[in-house]
C-alpha cells in the first residue's frame, strides 16, 4: 500500500464519519434511500480533493473542512441518482448495486436527489462564528452545481445529439463534471482560510485541467471496462448515443487528451510550495484508475 493509497483510505473514512452525522439510520423510506446512495463505495474524489487542497495550504485542519467535504459529496451523490434515472442515462447499476430508482422507485429517487441537494446547503449554513467563509462556500457550490454549472452541462448532455462540435464537447464536460471538481478545490482554499490570489489562481487552473481529464477518462472507461469492475453499466454512452471524447477521437485519441490534461493540471502546480504532493497524485490517479 502506497502513502497515497492509505491517504485515500484515511480521508474516505474521515468523510464517512462526518456524513453519518447528517444521515442517521432511520426506517423512513426517504432516509433509507438517502443512506443507500451515500454509503456504497464511491471513490470520494471530490471531498478528498477538498481535504488535500486544504492540507496542502495549511497545517491546521478545521471542522469547516469536514463540513465542506461532506457538502460536496452530497451534491455529487445527488447528481448520480438523477443522472441514472430513466429520463436521463437510464442505468440500472451504480457503485456496484441497483441504482436508486431500481431499488426504491423513480419518485423516491427524484426526491432523494432533491433532499441531498438541500441537505448540502443546510449543513454549510449551520451556525458557526465564521459566517463569511460559509457564505463563500454556499456561493461557490450553488454556482458550480446549478444552472451555470453542472445542471447546465447535464442539460447539454441530454439534449444535444446532432451538429455537436468538438468545442461543444469540451464545454459540456467542463460544465457537467469540471465545475464540481473545481469547486472541490476552491472549497479547500476557502475552508482553510487561505487568501493569496496568485496561488488560488494556479490551484483553479489545476482543477480545470483535472476536471476535464477526469471526465475524458470516464468516457474511456465506459468503452474499455466491464460492468463489474466499473460498478456501473459498461457501454452506457454507446447505448445512449452520447457525444464523448471516445466517439469523437477514438480510444487512443481520448486517452492522449486525458493524459495531456492531467499533465497540464500537474504543470499548473509548478512553483507552489505545497505542504504535500497529493494533488499531483490525484491528477495521476484520475487517468490510471480502474473505475
Ligand atoms: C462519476 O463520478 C460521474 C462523473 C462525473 C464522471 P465518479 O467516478 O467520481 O463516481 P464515484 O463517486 O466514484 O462513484
Ligand atoms: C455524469 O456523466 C456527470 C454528472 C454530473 C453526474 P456520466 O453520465 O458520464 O457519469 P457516469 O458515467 O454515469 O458515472
Ligand atoms: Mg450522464
Ligand atoms: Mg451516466
Ligand atoms: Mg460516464
Amino acid at each position: 500500500v502506497t502513502t497515497f493509497q492509505s491517504y485515500l483510505q484515511k480521508k474516505s473514512q474521515q468523510l464517512e464519519i462526518e456524513m453519518e452525522k447528517y444521515l442517521p439510520k432511520n426506517t423512513c423510506p426517504l432516509y433509507q434511500a438517502m443512506h443507500y446512495v451515500c454509503f456504497n463505495g464511491g471513490k470520494r474524489l471530490r471531498p478528498i480533493l477538498t481535504y488535500a487542497t486544504a492540507e496542502a495550504l495549511s497545517k491546521n485542519s478545521s471542522n469547516l473542512v469536514d463540513t465542506a467535504a461532506c457538502a460536496i459529496e452530497l451534491i455529487h451523490c445527488y447528481s448520480l441518482v438523477h443522472d441514472d434515472l430513466p429520463a436521463m442515462d437510464n442505468d440500472d447499476i451504480r457503485r456496484g448495486k441497483p441504482t436508486c430508482h431500481i431499488a426504491f422507485g423513480e419518485a423516491e429517487a427524484i426526491l432523494v436527489g432533491d433532499a441531498l441537494q438541500t441537505l448540502a446547503f443546510e449543513i454549510l449554513s449551520q451556525d458557526s462564528s465564521d459566517a463569511d467563509k460559509r457564505l463563500q462556500l454556499i456561493h461557490c457550490l450553488s454556482n458550480a452545481s446549478g444552472n451555470k454549472g453542472m445542471v447546465l452541462g447535464q442539460s447539454i448532455d441530454t439534449s444535444s445529439h446532432e451538429n455537436f462540435l468538438f468545442d461543444d464537447l469540451k464545454y459540456m464536460h467542463r460544465l457537467k463534471t469540471g465545475c464540481l471538481i473545481k469547486a472541490a478545490v476552491k472549497f479547500g482554499v476557502i475552508a482553510s482560510g487561505f487568501h493569496e490570489a496568485d496561488i488560488s489562481k494556479k490551484l483553479e487552473s489545476y482543477a480545470e485541467h483535472l476536471g476535464l481529464a477526469f471526465q475524458i477518462y470516464d468516457d474511456l472507461l465506459d468503452e474499455t471496462t466491464d460492468t463489474k469492475t466499473l460498478g456501473k453499466p459498461s457501454l452506457s454512452d454507446r447505448k445512449n448515443n452520447k457525444n464523448t471524447y471516445v466517439s469523437f477521437l477514438g480510444l487512443s485519441g481520448a486517452e492522449q487528451f486525458a493524459k495531456e490534461e492531467a499533465q497540464q493540471a500537474i504543470a499548473a502546480l509548478e512553483g507552489l510550495s505545497l505542504k504535500n504532493n497529493y494533488l499531483i497524485d490525484i491528477a495521476n490517479y484520475s487517468i490510471t484508475r480502474t473505475f
